[in-house]
């Protein structure tokens, strides 16, 4: 009874049992090792860690951020060595400043902006103990919320797009809530901004309602004192900084000294991660959710082929058209196009131009009829197939109405759907079915009771075809006490699924990348302690380090087979 593709082994592990301990569990037989934790060096040279989180806002740009989330391994030298991008998504700032935080300052404000972003840094095995270091790299480098980045594509230069500091829209300062990422087939990093709306202040009275801002989540308060010391996240004082957020942002990994560019083709939203495959022309497909409760699953597809683009010196991002996903009841469904003129989409409508289509593509997809989704969060597509997997991983403000592709009355614990194009990434219809309903057996679960889990998020397909999954957020009860989160992987074709992985308390499991010989996993642990109740992470998980004077710590954890085998086969 072993579960295989292609002759390659899927599920050679035996599953694991929940967990509530304070570490990472795996089956017997692996191992892991921390490689990566919040505020470790990029470079072997770089500022030391303080475990009483004195370190100053300058060392913190030259460390790791918090709150890892998506990342991707780019080989140098086979599997041994490699460039990884980490995205750092937030930050737990009750345990980033040594006092939390009490007396905000700019200073405070520096820090948190420099632990946000990504991380790039060059990592090599040791060939005889198997561990992984980090390189004195040429390619390491961290890009923060202060780091030049360019907006390209139709909405470069938009009036929308303008500030004070950038008259002419296409000059921002940093990238914000890196949530999940991707790869693109001319290797570089796609790393993508989620909840912006939390770091802009926009007065003591709420936007009103039906407002662009509301539409965008902006309430009448912003949990990250930013403003209080930063000009442009006070929206009474900046109201055009927060439309440069919440793009897809592109970082070419092999050159240091790169802008990362914002790529507006893609639209404007709580962007999860994005998925580019290549079209049956050798065009960019470009896969993206919309993690917001009643959002949109969109896809991209670019105007030319990869090559032509990039050989004319032109983004195969920036030229395309958007389409945002419509799900049909009898399992068909449609991509419709958010192409300014078109029904809904006109001026008549609100929007100018394909720009402001673009900036505001929430309202676009509204306009359009799009089918409002339980927290569309990370995609993947299957090899070979070329199917789509997607999670919505929970949303318990489903109170009214389901659908078929929402089947469940406050879905307290997700589900993940499947989208099949018929081997045609920029087909403008296709076929979907909901490949699982997450939870336990009382919430109507299609996962077997023993694997049961809940708000899975993380979605990745390995090259051999194992889906793992990751979670964030509600797990089901065993013996009275909530689970931690976990990942797991399935074998989608005999439909069974194993645990694999249970981390810390209240973190989510996030961030998924390994070697080209799948013989080293990288995954990430996100805010351990912290689900967001602030100031008591320290109560419930004081991993990775157990130090009785320091602190609880995202990271990135290598994931290895004791006899060296590839991990999960
Ligand atoms: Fe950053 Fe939707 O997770
Ligand atoms: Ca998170
Ligand atoms: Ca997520
Ligand atoms: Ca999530």
């Amino acid at each position: 009874d072993v579960s295989r593709n292609g002759g390659r082994r899927l599920l050679g592990f035996p599953a694991i049992t929940p967990s509530v301990a304070d570490e990472v569990v795996l089956p017997p037989g692996y191992r892991y090792q921390v490689l990566f934790p919040w505020g470790h060096p990029i470079v072997p040279s770089g500022p030391r860690f303080d475990e009483n989180a004195d370190n100053s806002a300058t060392e913190q740009a030259a460390q790791a951020g918090d709150h890892h989330d998506g990342m991707w391994f780019f080989p140098l030298r086979g599997s041994r060595s490699g460039l990884l991008c980490v995205n750092h998504e937030a930050t737990t700032e009750q345990l980033l400043h040594s006092d939390g935080r009490a007396n905000w300052s700019p200073e405070k404000t520096a820090k948190s902006m420099a632990a946000h972003g990504v991380s790039v840094i060059e990592v090599e095995q040791d060939r005889r103990g198997g561990r992984w270091e980090l390189a004195e790299s040429r390619f390491a480098r961290r890009i923060t919320m202060t780091t030049p980045a360019e907006i390209t594509g139709p909405a470069a230069g938009h009036p929308l797009l303008r500030t004070g500091a950038d008259p002419e829209g296409v000059r921002v300062l940093g990238t914000l809530n890196n949530c999940a990422s991707g790869p693109t087939p001319w290797d570089t990093y796609l790393t993508c901004e989620e909840t912006i709306n939390k770091y802009f202040y926009f007065g003591e009275q709420p936007p009103e309602a039906g407002s662009v801002e509301e539409r965008y989540g902006i309430g009448s308060e912003s949990p990250y004192p930013w403003y209080t010391t930063e000009d442009r996240f006070d929206m009474r004082v900046e109201p055009n900084e927060y439309n440069r957020f919440g793009w897809v942002v592109e970082v070419d990994p092999f050159d240091p000294a790169s802008t990362p560019k914002k790529r507006t083709a893609l639209g404007r939203m709580e962007h999860e991660n994005a998925v580019v495959v290549r079209g049956r022309r050798g065009e960019a497909v470009v896969y993206m959710g919309d993690d917001t409760q009643f959002d949109y699953f969109y896809k991209f597809v670019g105007a030319e082929p990869i090559n032509k683009a990039l050989k004319r010196g032109r983004s195969p991002l920036d030229t395309g058209t958007l389409y945002v996903a419509r799900f049909e009841e009898d399992g068909s469904g449609r991509w419709l196009p958010l192409v300014h003129g078109r029904p809904g989409l006109t001026e008549a409508d609100g929007f100018a131009d394909q720009a402001e289509v673009l900036i505001h593509t929430r309202l676009a997809a509204d306009a359009v009829g799009a089918t409002p989704m339980d927290r569309p969060e990370w995609c993947t597509v299957q090899p070979r197939t070329g199917a789509v997997f997607f999670t919505c991983t929970n949303n318990t403000a489903r109170t009214e109405s389901v659908n078929a592709a929402n089947p469940r009355l406050e879905n307290r614990f997700g589900h993940i759907m499947k989208i099949d194009e018929c081997g045609n990434p920029s087909a403008e219809t296709f076929d979907w079915d909901v490949f699982l309903l997450a939870g336990d057996e009382a919430s109507g679960a299609t996962v077997p009771p023993d694997q049961a889990f809940g708000s899975p998020d993380g979605l990745w397909f390995d090259k051999d075809g194992r889906l793992w999954i990751q979670t964030d957020g509600a797990q089901p009860k065993v013996d009275g006490a909530e689970q931690n989160n976990q990942m797991l992987v399935a074998d989608t074709r005999r439909g069974d699924i194993r645990r694999f992985l249970v981390g810390p308390p209240r973190c989510e499991i996030t961030g998924i990348t390994a070697t080209p010989d799948g013989r080293s996993l990288f995954v990430n642990i996100q805010h351990p302690g912290d689900s967001g109740t602030p100031d008591t992470p320290r109560a419930s998980s004081n991993w990775p380090d157990y130090s009785a004077t320091g602190r609880p710590r995202s990271a990135t954890i290598v994931i290895t087979r004791e006899d060296g085998e590839v991990v999960g086969g």
